[in-house]
C-alpha cells in the first residue's frame, strides 16, 4: 500500500468528500443542459435511459477516477505513471482537460454574478428583451469585470485549502442548493398561465417531463436519445477531466468508497432531475412546448422572460434561480482550479498556495481574453459537430468533446486490459466493504464503456454522421 506523506491534503471524512465531489459534479450541465434534452427527447424516455445509464456506465467511470485517485494518492499528472509506468501520458492528456476548462468557466460564471445583481437592481424588465444578453456580453468592460470576480471568489476558497476551503464551503452551499431547488421546484409546479385563450398549468408541465412520449420513436431517434444521455452523464458526473482523480486522491483510506460514489451519482442525479422540474413546467405554462432551448439562451434568454411574465412574485423567483446557479457553477469551477494547483504543485514542487496565486494570474489573463471572444478577438468558426462557434466554443468543444473521450476510453483500457480491474475492485474493498457493483463494473470497463467512447468521440468529431450516410 502506498503511504500517504504528511504534506498531502485530504478531506476531513466522508461528508465533505461527498458534498465536495457532489459539488463538482453538479454544474450548468445539471441545470441548463439536462432538462433541455429531456424535453427534447420524449420526457420519461429520456429520464428511464439516463438513469440505467448513470447506474452502470457512469458509475464505471467515476469508480475508475476515484479509485485511481485514492489508490495512488497522487494528482493525475503523476497517478496514471503510478498505476502503470509508461501511462504518464495519459495523465498529460487529462491535465489538458482542466487546463482548457477553466479558461472559460470564470466567464460563464461572470455572466451569472450579473443576472443574480439584475433582480437586485431592478433590471430584471430589461433583462426580458431578447439581446439584453448578447448586448451584455459584447460590452466591452462589464463581462469582464464579473468574470473576474468570479475567477477570484473561486481562487479565495481554493486558497484555503482544501478543508478549510473547498470542503467547508460546499458543505454550506450543496445542501443550500438543495433547498432551493426544490422550493423553486415546487413553486414551478404551481404556475398557471392563460394566453390567447388557452391556460397552461405547471402540472401539465410535468406531464411533459415525466411521462414517456414515444411518439416519432424510431430506432434512429432512439440510438440519438442514447448518445444525447451518455454524452450528458459524463460530463455530468466530472469523469475523464482529472477532477475525481484529485478528489479521490485526497479520501482517506478508511472511508467506504462505495457508498460516496452511490451519494456522488444520487446527488448529481437527483439535481439534474429536480432542474428540469423547475425549468420545463416555467418554461411549459409561459412560452408552450417549443419555448426549450439549451445551452446559455435557456437560462439567460428564456427564463428571464419567464421570470418577467410572473409578475412580482418573478423578482424573487429570479433572483433566488440565479444565486442557485452561481453556487452549483462555483463549486464546479472550484474543482477545476483544484486540480490544476494540484497538478501543478507536483510538477513544480511548489507549495499550493504560491501555485494558487500563480495560476489566479495566468487564468485572469485567460477569462479577459475569452471574453474579448466576443468583441476584439471575434470570429465564428464552423466545429466539426456541426455548430458555429467562437473562442468559448472552441474551448469548450476542445476538452469536452474531443479530449474527454479519449481520456476515459485510454483509462478503460488501462484498466480493464492493461492492469486488470482487480486493482480497483481492491481499492473499493479496502476497508472491508463489499464491491456489489463488481461485475457490472468488470463488463462496463472492459468492453462497454470503451466502446461507448469511440461512437462519442466519432460523434462529436462529426465521423459518426458522415459513416451514417452510408
Ligand atoms: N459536472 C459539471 C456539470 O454538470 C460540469 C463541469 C465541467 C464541472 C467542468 C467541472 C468542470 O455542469
Amino acid at each position: 500500500m502506498i503511504q500517504k506523506k504528511q504534506s498531502h491534503s485530504s478531506f476531513s471524512g466522508q461528508l465533505g468528500f461527498i458534498m465536495a465531489a457532489a459539488g463538482s459534479a453538479v454544474g450548468l450541465g445539471n441545470i441548463w443542459r439536462f432538462p433541455y434534452l429531456a424535453a427534447k427527447d420524449g420526457g420519461g424516455v429520456f429520464l428511464i435511459i439516463y438513469l440505467v445509464l448513470v447506474l452502470t456506465f457512469g458509475f464505471t467511470l467515476l469508480v475508475n477516477d476515484i479509485a485511481i485517485g485514492r489508490h495512488t494518492q497522487k494528482s493525475p499528472i503523476q497517478a496514471y505513471e503510478m498505476v502503470k509506468p509508461g501511462w504518464g501520458f495519459l495523465g498529460r492528456i487529462t491535465f489538458l482537460v482542466p487546463a482548457i476548462i477553466m479558461t472559460y468557466y470564470a466567464v460563464i460564471g461572470g455572466w451569472v454574478l450579473k443576472y443574480i445583481t439584475i433582480y437586485f437592481v431592478g433590471e430584471w424588465h430589461a433583462a426580458a428583451s431578447s439581446n439584453y444578453f448578447s448586448s451584455f456580453i459584447t460590452s466591452p468592460i462589464s463581462p469582464i469585470i464579473y468574470g473576474l470576480i468570479f475567477m477570484i471568489l473561486t481562487s479565495v476558497i481554493v486558497y484555503r485549502g482544501v478543508q478549510n476551503g473547498i470542503e467547508k464551503f460546499s458543505k454550506i452551499c450543496m445542501p443550500i442548493l438543495l433547498f432551493m431547488i426544490i422550493a423553486i421546484a415546487i413553486f414551478s409546479l404551481t404556475l398557471k398561465h392563460t394566453e390567447n385563450g388557452v391556460t397552461r398549468t405547471g402540472l401539465q408541465g410535468l406531464a411533459v417531463y415525466v411521462i414517456p412520449d414515444f411518439s416519432g420513436m424510431t430506432v434512429g431517434k432512439f440510438l440519438s436519445v442514447l448518445l444525447d444521455a451518455m454524452s450528458q452523464l459524463f460530463f455530468s458526473l466530472s469523469v475523464s477531466m482529472g477532477i475525481m482523480v484529485t478528489y479521490g486522491s485526497y479520501v482517506k483510506k478508511d472511508i467506504d468508497l462505495n457508498h460516496s460514489i452511490n451519494m456522488i451519482e444520487i446527488f448529481d442525479t437527483l439535481i439534474a432531475f429536480l432542474a428540469g422540474l423547475m425549468i420545463i413546467p416555467s418554461i411549459y405554462v409561459f412560452a408552450g412546448k417549443s419555448g426549450m432551448s439549451s445551452g446559455p439562451s435557456l437560462i439567460f434568454v428564456s427564463l428571464p422572460k419567464v421570470f418577467n411574465a410572473m409578475g412580482k412574485i418573478g423578482v424573487i423567483f429570479g433572483a433566488a434561480f440565479f444565486i442557485m446557479v452561481a453556487f452549483a457553477a462555483l463549486t464546479s469551477c472550484i474543482s477545476v482550479l483544484e486540480t490544476l494547483v494540484a497538478d501543478c504543485s507536483e510538477i513544480f514542487k511548489a507549495p499550493r498556495k504560491k501555485v494558487t496565486l500563480i495560476l489566479t494570474i495566468i487564468y485572469s489573463i485567460a477569462t479577459v481574453i475569452i471574453t474579448l471572444g466576443y468583441t476584439v478577438f471575434y470570429f465564428k468558426l464552423k466545429l466539426p459537430n456541426g455548430t458555429v462557434g467562437q473562442l468559448l466554443d472552441l474551448a469548450d468543444y476542445l476538452s469536452n468533446s474531443v479530449l474527454m473521450p479519449i481520456t476515459s476510453f485510454l483509462s478503460c483500457v488501462l484498466i480493464g486490459w492493461v492492469v486488470k480491474p482487480k486493482l480497483i475492485i481492491d481499492e473499493m474493498e479496502l476497508n472491508g466493504k463489499s464491491f456489489k457493483r463488481k461485475n457490472i463494473y468488470k463488463v462496463m470497463v472492459k468492453f462497454v464503456a470503451p466502446v461507448i467512447m469511440v461512437i462519442l468521440f466519432l460523434q462529436s468529431t462529426g465521423f459518426w454522421q458522415w459513416l451514417l450516410r452510408f
